[in-house]
């Protein structure tokens, strides 16, 4: 590997990325919830992700100190099994979901459905008959031809209560794909070309459907509280003129999630107590101007919440040099990752499990599936000595991770346990050859 000298933040004792738990027991291993990693990789295998169930837990009491009126839920695309959906009950937070799936698994765990949002872009008739049969707080209205199909759906001495997803023309997140605060993407109706308004007068129309907000959601990955100042200026000039309209007083804003986070040591992340204390302000400014009472504030955190308490743990399968590159290949990938690959996200992984005295040096941390894309950390530093058998642990691996995980190479996905005061339990189990064999019906 083309060594450097320096130490550098990306594997040095630079925790800022880890678990608040996270400590540097000796002999160079890394201990998250109490639990050494190098432990944790002996008991459950490799790859693991592996939650720190305290960090999880924090996260949603800093949202509900943040936003002691608003209504946090979570959202449950970033990662969702029923320990989850327990912890978020117990924390006092609601759901976001986007899918049958999603909100049964909710549910069926005791989740209360009241306090659950149904989101999505195209919800199939599954996806709305489950949500009426179990009792879902709000649906999330997202496209015209949903009106009449829901309203249908409800029958006519039926009660549903609504939001409208609104796009506000506000640019802002972390990479293109994660954009959907303004025209020209999937997400919502348009305040710019009237979809938004004709959307509504719709709904209105609908003796059984509620309306009792309007949504918006800007995009993940943002780091600076002014996308959401501007969007709470346009989403009440709307709330507005429908009072204008329709005499209408809407008591739910819903500003979505996408609270960026750092993935790596020096950057940025969303400061929530300043965005919590401006978009306040901002709010009830906007609606003394527009001579309307302050809307109950709903805001989706889903990254911010999971992400930082989840690590991510590989085995060195390999290393080799190919031209100027040292390849350090793991026996997990794009299968468990998919986000380098999507969206080019940069990760920190460090060596842990053993003290290493070796200068650092560059090397490209990639997985073992058959694809050249399945990279999980460009140019990162790790020990020079790095080699097959030793443990790499990525940092910040919480949220879209196993969410997102592939069947590719039939790999089978990993479990997730989940570490607190010194024990470890499985909360999902790995995905064994048999379960893929069991799929598989025909011949
Ligand atoms: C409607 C909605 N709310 C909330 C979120 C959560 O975003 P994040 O995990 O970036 O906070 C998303 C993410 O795609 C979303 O689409």
């Amino acid at each position: 590997m083309t060594t450097v000298h320096e130490p550098t933040a990306a594997n040095s004792a630079d925790l800022s990325v880890w678990p608040a738990s996270a400590t540097e027991p000796p002999r160079g291993d890394l201990a998250v919830g109490g639990v050494p990693l190098a432990e944790l990789a002996d008991r459950f295998g490799t790859p693991v992700y592996v939650l720190d169930e305290a960090e999880v837990r924090d996260r949603c009491r800093t949202y509900r100190d943040a936003f002691p009126d608003a209504e946090v839920l979570y959202a449950a695309k970033a990662f969702l099994c029923r320990a989850m959906a327990h912890w978020m009950d117990e924390e006092g937070l609601g759901l976001d979901v986007c899918s049958a799936g999603e909100l049964e698994l909710a549910v069926t765990t005791g989740f209360p459905p009241e306090h659950i949002v149904l989101h999505g872009n195209a919800k199939s008739p599954r996806d709305l008959g489950a949500a009426l049969r179990l009792g879902v707080g709000r649906i999330v209205i997202d496209s015209p031809s949903e009106i009449a199909r829901l309203a249908a759906a409800v029958g006519p001495h039926g009660h549903q209560k609504v939001m409208v997803r609104v796009v506000p023309g506000v640019s802002a997140g972390g990479h293109d794909k994660i954009r959907t605060g303004t025209d020209d993407q999937k997400f919502g109706l348009s305040i710019s070309d009237g979809y938004a308004q004709h959307a509504i007068a719709r709904v209105l129309d609908q003796p059984q459907l509620e309306l009792t907000g309007l949504h918006c959601h800007l995009g993940s990955q943002i780091t600076s509280v002014k996308p959401y100042l501007v969007a709470v200026r346009r989403m009440v000039g709307l709330m507005a003129r429908l009072h204008e309209q329709y005499g209408l007083v809407l008591p739910e804003l819903d500003l979505g999630g996408g609270h960026g986070i750092a993935y790596r040591p020096g950057e940025k992340a969303l400061d929530l107590t300043a965005l919590a204390r401006r978009v306040r302000t901002e709010l009830a400014d906007a609606c003394a101007t527009a001579g309307l009472p302050v809307p109950r504030l709903i805001i989706e955190p889903g990254r911010a919440i999971v992400g930082p308490a989840g690590i991510a743990l590989y085995r060195v399968l390999s290393v080799k040099r190919t031209g100027e590159t040292v390849f350090v290949a793991v026996d997990g990938g794009m299968s468990d990752n998919p986000r380098p690959a999507l969206y080019g996200v940069r990760y920190a992984p460090r060596l842990v499990g053993r003290h290493s005295g070796a200068d650092r040096a560059r090397a490209t941390v990639v997985g073992r599936h058959c694809e050249a894309g399945d990279v999980l950390a460009t140019d990162v530093e790790l020990p020079a000595d790095t080699h097959p058998g030793d443990l790499l642990a990525v940092p910040v691996a919480g949220a879209y991770h196993l969410s997102m995980a592939s069947g590719y190479n039939l790999v089978g996905r990993p479990p997730v346990v989940a570490v607190r005061n010194g024990l470890a339990r499985l909360l999902v189990r790995r995905e064994s050859l048999e379960d893929i064999r069991s799929r598989d019906v025909g011949l």
